[in-house]
């Protein structure tokens, strides 16, 4: 067991992804209100920093560490801050992630596939790679973000779509190497969340909102700290018998 079902988190380290904005901010501030030890790890050092010092206010401990998934060094150099600074790693949220240009398949550059997979496939393979021996001290939960695009195709985004299936490829089979060693790897979907990638999608405008809006049966788009949500719960031992699961978290959008 890694925690009780309330999922009071004192003492437990938990490692976060894209931690600099959007979800994995609002994961990681999630994690720290259950009393766990945050480290956040993101390319972007600012944001990152922004995310720990929102941390601290609320009294929690945290490290902020700059770490670009695509790169083993620095996931190594990462998780090795994380075990240096507080001994142990419970749970890792492995949810960095970056939008692809839209194009239609054959209009997409080589260059362009290689980044979104290497960023939104890879880095996830890389985190896991070097998180699960450490896992395997003590037991814990991985949860890695794939999309609704990882269960339905999108127009304009194959690149991002075969990554974001691949994930939870990744997911379940990772899940059936691990789930005998007391470690519970699962996915989330979430559908439209209004963070900074979604600005950046819309185009900020309340044309380019309405839009995706009218995609979701809810009516509205997702918060962040709605998938935050599922991510602790996930982690929690409420979710002890849930193991290679891609849990949707869309509104409704994927089930029209
Ligand atoms: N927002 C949505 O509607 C939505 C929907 C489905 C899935 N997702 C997925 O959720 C995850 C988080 O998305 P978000 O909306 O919070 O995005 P965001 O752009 O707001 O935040 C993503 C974070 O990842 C970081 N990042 C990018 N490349 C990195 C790298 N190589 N190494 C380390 N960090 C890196 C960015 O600096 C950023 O802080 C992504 O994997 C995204 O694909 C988002």
């Amino acid at each position: 067991m890694t925690t009780n079902e309330n999922g009071n988190y004192t003492g437990k380290v938990a490692f976060v992804t894209g931690a600099a904005n959007g979800i994995g901010r609002a994961t990681a501030l999630a994690f720290a209100r259950k009393g766990a030890h945050v480290v956040v790890a993101d390319i972007s050092e600012q944001g990152n920093q922004e995310t720990a010092r929102m941390i601290e206010d609320l009294g929690g401990r945290v490290i902020a560490v700059k770490c670009d998934v695509t790169r083993a060094s620095d996931v190594k150099a990462a998780l090795s801050k994380t075990i240096e600074t507080f001994g142990r790693l419970d749970f890792a949220f492995n949810n960095a992630g970056v939008e692809q240009k839209n194009a239609a398949t054959a209009e997409i550059e080589e260059e362009e596939w290689d980044r979104i997979v290497n960023i939104n496939l890879r880095g996830v393979f890389l985190c896991m790679k070097y998180e699960i021996p450490l896992l395997l001290k003590q037991g814990g939960a991985i949860v890695n973000t794939s999309s609704g695009a990882g269960v339905i195709g999108i127009k304009g985004g194959a690149a991002y779509t075969a990554a974001k299936h691949g994930l939870i490829g990744l997911t379940k089979s990772a899940a059936l190497d691990y789930a005998s060693q007391n470690i519970r790897i699962n996915a989330v979907c979430p559908g439209y969340i209004d963070t900074p990638m979604m600005g950046r999608f819309t185009g900020g405008t309340d044309e380019g909102r309405a839009k995706v809006i009218a995609e979701e049966p809810i009516g509205r788009m997702g918060k962040p700290e709605e998938i935050a949500a599922a991510v602790v719960w996930l982690c929690s031992d409420a979710a002890a018998f849930v193991v290679g699961h891609a849990m949707v978290i869309d509104g409704g959008q994927t089930v029209q």
